[in-house]
């Protein structure tokens, strides 16, 4: 949460830090500024509300801070103090001799600022971040280079942060550090730049430096500098991030959720490629499969429903135990399992701050720890012993959706190679699985083809609902449980996933005809007993919205709206039933004339506990 930019180089410094800022704000968009280094001094500039109002201020300046070559921004999701000027970032220390910018939180913010008070500073706004700014002028203030003074300033402070200063004592200079929140160096020719996550800089550049826990960057126009706080120089490998500028463009569509819905189909042709061939053998050469007598899968929110879509595939194929937690409930709890349990941690940013500490938790009784990660040189890729890489492409809108998908593909993979290094399910079946599999592209394609036009008709229900039901059983359940994270979370309208056969058992209190029930039917035996269960809210007035195949007809019978999935393999049904409910949910928050990429409360990567 929050989003950090630095830029050293050239006299496009506002230009740059604004594209960044502009890529990061899914990261929060509570506010933004910039301080840039003009003149001898520091110049800030800072809005509340979305980048917009900042780039519109600094239109007013009419291109009086675009001769800057150096400076810092920030984008930001309120942590410590409301939204507003004085609570924007960047901070300044002493009356503007230094300016830093922060992602995470100071837990000892409290404590130092008392301290500062007696020694006579006094404070503008309510952000743990300002005691930064404060102790590291000080020590600017006391004679100490700037990175000295930040190695100073950073051993005070408890908690995660990524930081970035700049100081007017030193021109051509940005330095930063981090503890637990991320933060990458971009390379470029007499340019350096810096960010929370690589999208922000792929406009200038492909090529990065990770920055580990306890660093110090300095930057300057010719130069990157990683230090240890005592002041070694310590030597990294730069790697070439995969990901092209272009994928960050919105390319025609209105929304980035709507195209990163039509993205799927190529999001699931990466990410299976090369890992699944034409005769269905699948091969993860990053995996280790051998001797895997437990899996612990851990994951929020989204990531949380791939997981239990993964359980229901590995437990089913390779006949191996799985337990699925929420990873901030996972950190916390009573752990069970050894060396042969194998830790499953999925996160689309590899940034979550409780999936990074269900790692940690799970380190403590041996675990081998894989992640499942769709952004390279995250900080999960760092604390895992393998990475499973989704390739679904950077994902800008808050909700999850392609990203979902092929955390659904990583996982199916991995069950299929799980099970056949078991030897639990036969080669047979595997490979007609690894096949069907390789059909999911294609599939969402076709699902996304008979969509089209119908999903208005669904969502028109939705205009006088108070409340909506998903349901779901079996590898329905867990798309129904992301069917309704999908409305509330941009449709703000409360939504329960439930499993349909549990109903009676309480939340059929809810139905009425102001509450909609979707219905995630599936095939087989799952389809005829959720039939039942449906046909119960009929009778209590519901509208029912139905997932199913287009010639389904007691689905028809039963649906005011069917929104239809084509024929497709059992192992299929997951990808193509998420789809219907991905563009409903976009639907019913379009018609309630909602921002669907920039929900309200929410930040795509959450790097607070
Ligand atoms: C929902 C959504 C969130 C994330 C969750 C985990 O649309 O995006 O629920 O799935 O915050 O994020 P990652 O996968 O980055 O760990």
């Amino acid at each position: 949460m929050c989003g950090i930019v630095g830029y050293v180089g050239k006299a496009r410094c506002v230009e740059v830090l604004m594209e960044g800022l502009r890529n990061l704000e899914y990261r929060g968009y509570d506010s933004a500024g910039l301080a840039l280094q003009l003149g001898g001094r520091i110049e800030t500039i800072k809005r509340p509300g979305r980048l917009d109002n900042l780039a519109e201020a600094l239109e007013e300046r009419n291109g009086h801070l675009s001769a800057a070559h150096t400076g810092v921004g920030h984008t930001r999701w309120a942590t410590h103090g409301r939204p507003s000027e004085a609570n924007a970032h960047p901070q300044l220390g002493n009356g503007g001799s230094v300016a830093v910018v922060h992602n995470g939180i100071i837990e000892n913010f409290a404590e130092l600022k008392e301290e500062l008070k007696e020694r006579g500073v006094t404070f503008s706004s309510e952000t743990d971040t300002e005691v930064i700014a404060h102790l590291l002028a000080q020590r600017v203030e006391a004679g100490e280079p700037l990175r000295e003074a930040l190695a100073s300033a950073l051993r005070r402070l408890r908690g995660s942060f990524a930081v970035a200063a700049v100081s007017a004592k030193e021109p051509g200079k940005v330095v930063a550090a981090r503890k637990q929140s991320p933060l990458v160096v971009g390379q470029g020719a007499g340019e350096n730049y810096l960010a929370s996550a690589v999208q922000a800089l792929l406009k200038q550049t492909r090529r990065f430096l990770v920055v580990e826990n306890g660093e110090i960057v300095e930057l300057t126009g010719s130069s990157v500098g990683i230090f240890t706080l005592d002041g070694e120089s310590v030597e990294r490998e730069s790697f070439e991030v995969e990901w092209e500028a272009e994928a960050i463009e919105l390319g025609g569509y209105e929304d980035y959720m709507l195209k990163e819905i039509h993205d799927q189909p190529s999001a699931l042709r990466n990410t299976l490629s090369g890992r699944v061939d034409s005769g269905g053998a699948v091969d993860l050469p990053e995996v280790d499969l051998a001797g895997v007598e437990r899996i612990a899968v851990v994951g929020c929110g989204t990531a949380y429903h791939a997981g239990l879509l993964g359980k229901e595939a590995i437990e089913r194929l390779a006949r191996i135990p799985v337990e699925v937690a929420v990873s901030s409930e996972y950190r916390y709890a009573h752990l069970v399992g050894d060396e042969k349990t194998l830790v499953v941690a999925i996160s689309q940013s590899g940034e979550t701050t409780d999936t990074l500490a269900a790692i940690e938790a799970a380190r403590a009784f041996g675990g081998r720890i894989l992640a499942v990660t769709n952004t390279q040189g995250s900080l999960i890729t760092r604390e895992a012993d393998a990475v499973l890489l989704t390739k679904a492409g950077p994902e800008i809108g808050v909700a999850a959706t392609k990203t979902f998908l092929a955390q659904i593909a990583a996982l199916y993979l991995l069950a299929l190679g799980l099970a056949r290094a078991k030897g639990a399910t036969p080669e047979e079946e595997l490979r007609e699985l690894g096949r069907d599999l390789r059909r999911a592209p294609e599939k969402v394609e076709e699902t996304l083809g008979l969509l089209e036009g119908r999903v208005e008709e669904a969502a028109s229900l939705f205009e006088e609902a108070r409340c909506a039901l998903f349901l779901g059983r079996g590898s329905s359940y867990p798309v129904a449980l992301e069917g309704a994270l999908k409305l509330k979370e941009i449709s703000y309208l409360p939504a329960e996933g439930y499993p349909a056969g549990e109903m009676k058992h309480g939340p059929i209190a809810l139905v009425d005809e102001h509450s909609p029930v979707v219905a995630v039917l599936g095939q087989g035996l799952t389809r005829e007993k959720s039939l039942s269960n449906v046909e119960e809210t009929v009778a209590r007035g519901a509208s029912v919205i139905s997932v199913a195949r287009e010639n389904d007809s007691a689905a028809r019978r039963m649906s005011r709206v069917v929104l239809p999935v084509p024929e497709a393999p059992g192992i299929l049904d997951p990808f193509v039933s998420s789809v219907p409910l991905q563009l409903l949910a976009y639907r019913v928050a379009k018609g309630r004339a909602l921002d669907v990429d920039k929900p309200r409360n929410l930040a795509k990567s959450v790097t607070v506990e």
